[in-house]
C-alpha cells in the first residue's frame, strides 16, 4: 500500500511503536504521511495525537514531522529532535525518560499500555512473516511481537543482502527468565530475522529514503584533547595491570564528543587492537574496523552518514564477520555488560565536584535528549569514564559546577572525569579528595578560583556543601547569560 493509505489506518489516540535507535532504520514514510493526516485532521477541527514509543531517537520524519504538526501525545524513552525537545520543553508532549535496556520489557509487561501499532523499516520481509532489519534492531523485536498490527516499510535504499547482521534474542520474563549465553562480544545467541505471525502484517509500504544521520563535526583542538587523555589514562591502566593485557570491550556513547574519542582511540599506539561491545556504532568505528584496530563491533545501531554507510555496503562481505546488531535489551544488558567487564566512555553536559553526572537536562529545566543508555553502561561498568570540554557556549558556562541541576549518574557510579585539561581518576577518593582532584585536574581555568572558593567556604561533614550556593552558577547565568561573574558571598 501507499504510505498514505497506511497513514489513514492509524487512528488518535493509539500508540505506536516504531523502527530507529538513532535515525538508523527509523521508519520514515509512513510517520511523514502521519504527520500530513494529523495536520489535516487538525485543519477540520477534529483531534488527532498518537503516542510515539521507539527504541531511541529517531530522524526527522519521524520525530520531526509529527512534532511539527503538534501529533505527538506522549514520547518516550529518548529523542534528540529539535522541534520534538521544543515541543517536550513547552509542555506540548508528555515526556518520559528511561533507561533503554528496561524499555522491551517494560513493553511486554503492559507498563506502556497497548502497542496498537509496530511501524517498522525492514530490507525483507518473508510470506511467512520473517523479518529481515535494517540499520538498527533496537526495541523492534518487541514491538513486532507485541504489537497488534503490523506496517512494514521496506526500504529499498539499503543492501538487500543484509540477513545475518542482526541477532534477535527476547529473553523470557521473570520468573522465567535465563541467563543470556554472551560470554564474549562476538557471541551469536538468536536468530538473523524476527519472527512473528504474518497475519499481523497489514500493511507493507515501500521506500528508498536513506536514514536522516545529521553527521559528525570533525574533531577540533578541544574534542582531540579531550580523546587524547581518554587515550593515554586508558593505555596507563592496561601498563599498571589494571586493565588485563587481553584488554576489554570499549562502550562508548553518542555524539561529537564520543565520535571523536573513538578516534583518538584508534590512534593511540599504547592501545592494542580491542572489540566493542557498544549501544551506537559510530563513523569512527567503521574506520578503526577497515584499519583492523576495532577487532569486532555489536551494538543495536549502525548510525553512520550516508556516505560511509554506501561505502559499507560496497564491502559488507568483509564486514560481515566483524559487525553484529542485537536487541537494546541485550547491547545494554546490565548482566552482560558486567560480566564482560566493559570500559564505558559517556559524555556529560554537566559534572560536579564530586562526581555527579548530568546528562539530559539544561540548567535543571530543558530537556536535551535524555538519559539513553549511558546508566545501563555506566552503573556496571569495569571502569566507567564521563568525557565532557570544561566550558560550553564560547567559555560563558563551566561544565564542571558545584551541583549538578539535574542528577542522572551519581557519585557511586561515577569513576573517571575527563575535559580538555585533564583526568580526575575518583576510585577509591572521598567526596572532599575528588573535589580537589575535578577542579585541579577538569575544570577551565577562568572558573577554577570560583570553584576552589566554593570548595574552601563549603568544607565540613563528608560532603563539602552549601546549600544556598550551590546553583550559584547557574543562578548567575540565568540573570546574565555567563557564570564567570558569580558572586559566592
Ligand atoms: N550547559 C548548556 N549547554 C551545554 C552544556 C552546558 N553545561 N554542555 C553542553 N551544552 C550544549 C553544547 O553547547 C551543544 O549545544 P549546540 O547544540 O547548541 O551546539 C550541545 O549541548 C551538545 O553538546 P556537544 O558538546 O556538541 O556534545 P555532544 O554532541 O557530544 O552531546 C550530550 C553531548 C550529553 C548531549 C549527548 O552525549 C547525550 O545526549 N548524552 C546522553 C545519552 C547518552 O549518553 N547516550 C549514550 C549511551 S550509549
Amino acid at each position: 500500500m501507499t504510505a498514505d493509505e497506511a497513514a489513514a489506518l492509524i487512528q488518535n489516540g493509539q500508540t505506536l511503536g516504531v523502527s530507529g535507535f538513532t535515525p538508523a532504520g527509523a521508519a520514515k514514510v509512513v510517520p511523514k504521511a502521519l504527520a500530513a493526516r494529523a495536520r489535516a485532521e487538525h485543519e477540520a477541527g477534529r483531534p488527532f495525537k498518537v503516542a510515539i514509543v521507539s527504541g531511541a531517537s529517531t530522524g526527522d520524519s519521524l520525530d520531526g514531522e509529527l512534532a511539527r504538526a503538534d501529533a505527538i501525545s506522549w514520547r518516550t524513552p529518548y529523542q534528540s529532535n529539535k522541534s520534538l525537545r521544543e515541543s517536550i520543553n513547552a509542555g506540548r508532549t508528555r515526556f518520559f525518560d528511561m533507561h533503554l535496556s528496561h524499555l522491551p520489557q517494560q513493553v511486554r509487561s503492559g507498563f506502556l499500555g497497548d502497542i496498537d501499532w509496530a511501524i517498522v523499516e525492514a530490507s525483507d520481509v518473508s510470506p511467512s512473516g520473517e523479518i529481515t532489519l535494517t540499520t538498527s534492531v533496537g526495541a523492534s523485536p518487541t514491538f513486532l511481537r507485541c504489537a497488534k498490527k503490523v506496517i512494514i516499510e521496506i526500504n529499498r535504499f539499503h543492501s538487500p543482502n543484509l540477513r545475518g547482521f542482526h541477532d534477535i534474542y527476547e529473553p523470557m520474563d521473570p520468573p522465567f527468565r535465563q541467563p543470556i549465553p554472551i560470554l564474549r562480544p562476538s557471541d551469536r545467541i538468536g536468530t538473523p530475522t524476527v519472527k512473528i505471525d504474518p497475519s499481523k502484517i497489514v500493511g507493507v509500504v515501500y521506500s528508498d529514503m536513506p536514514d536522516e544521520n545529521g553527521g559528525f563535526e570533525p574533531a577540533d583542538e578541544t574534542t582531540e584533547r579531550i580523546g587524547n587523555n581518554v587515550a593515554e589514562f586508558i593505555a596507563g591502566e592496561l601498563h599498571a595491570g589494571r586493565i588485563p593485557k587481553q584488554f576489554l570491550p570499549i562502550q562508548s556513547g553518542v555524539g561529537n564528543i564520543a565520535n571523536a574519542v573513538l578516534g583518538s582511540l584508534g590512534a593511540h599506539p599504547g592501545i592494542p587492537a580491542f572489540e566493542m561491545y557498544s549501544e551506537v556504532i559510530q563513523d569512527s568505528v567503521i574506520q578503526l574496523v577497515r584499519t583492523g584496530k576495532v577487532k569486532f563491533a555489536t551494538g543495536t545501531s549502525l548510525t553512520i552518514a550516508k556516505e560511509v554507510l554506501l561505502k559499507f555496503y560496497d564491502d559488507l562481505e568483509f564486514f560481515r564477520s566483524r559487525i553484529l546488531l542485537r536487541p537494546q535489551e541485550i547491547t545494554n544488558n546490565p548482566e552482560i555488560v558486567r560480566r564482560l567487564g566493559i570500559i564505558t566512555i559517556n559524555t556529560a553536559i554537566e559534572v560536579d565536584i564530586f562526581g555527579n553526572i548530568n546528562s539530559t537536562h539544561i540548567m535543571g529545566s530543558n530537556l536535551m535528549n535524555g538519559i539513553g543508555g549511558s546508566g545501563d553502561f555506566t552503573r556496571n561498568a569495569h571502569i566507567s569514564i564521563f568525557t565532557c570540554p570544561s566550558s560550553a557556549k564560547g567559555g560563558k558556562i563551566s561544565t564542571i559546577v558545584p551541583l549538578v541541576s539535574h542528577m542522572d549518574h551519581s557519585e557511586h557510579s561515577v569513576q573517571v572525569v575527563v575535559t580538555e585539561n585533564g583526568v580526575a581518576d575518583l576510585r577509591g577518593k572521598t567526596p572532599n579528595e575528588r573535589a580537589q582532584l575535578i577542579i585541579q585536574k577538569c575544570a577551565h581555568p577562568q572558573f577554577h578560583d570560583l570553584l576552589q572558593h566554593y570548595y574552601e567556604m563549603s568544607k565540613q561533614g563528608q560532603t563539602p556543601q552549601t546549600l544556598s550556593r550551590a546553583f550559584a552558577f547557574h543562578e548567575q547565568f540565568l540573570r546574565s547569560g555567563d557564570m564567570r561573574q558569580t558572586p559566592l558571598g
